[in-house]
């Protein structure tokens, strides 16, 4: 099984996103039984709740289901998870401040789309400051897309 986690700052807006897409993605392609899905958060204030309802607007508007409650991501995490994909720098940073002996490949989420040029930048922008989920939805299925594409081949499925 390859495990896959995202990461930001409070598991409610963006990684939760981000692990709704891209299970979405992952079952589309027939790999749910090859990929597993989840995410976290570096901070620990809104553990146990359910997403932002911004971001549960967005996946109902594009009939993608999501029913996770926020989590804190703990140590094990990093060494759990094959691909652990932070969505901004900030998040990077936090968690290689903590990823010594972890083999998982740690990198920004968008970091694989910037690559492949189908997105401009390589932060997801946190929208619970400016409200601007459906485009944070936009650069969450371009990066979904290309992270896909990478695992796929990276793995053999
Ligand atoms: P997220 O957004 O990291 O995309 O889940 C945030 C959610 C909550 C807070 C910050 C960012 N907060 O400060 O409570």
């Amino acid at each position: 099984m390859v495990k896959v986690l995202f990461v930001c700052l409070g598991n409610i807006c963006r990684s939760p996103m981000a692990e709704a897409v891209f299970q979405n993605m992952v079952n589309e392609a027939g790999l749910s039984d090859k990929i597993f899905v989840d995410s976290a958060g570096t901070g620990g204030w809104h553990v146990g709740e359910s997403a932002h309802r911004g971001t549960l607007g967005v996946l109902k508007r594009h009939a993608i289901p999501y029913n996770g409650r926020a989590r804190q991501i703990a140590l094990r995490d990093l060494s759990e998870f094959d691909y652990i994909l932070a969505m901004d720098k900030s998040n990077l940073a936090n968690l290689r401040h903590y990823a010594d002996g972890s083999t998982a490949e740690m990198r920004l989420f968008l970091s694989y789309a910037y690559a492949d040029g189908s997105v401009a930048e390589d932060e997801v922008p946190d929208p619970y400051y400016d409200g601007r989920f459906d485009y944070v939805y936009d650069l969450v299925n371009k990066g979904s897309a290309a992270l896909l594409q990478r695992i796929r081949q990276q793995n053999g499925l």
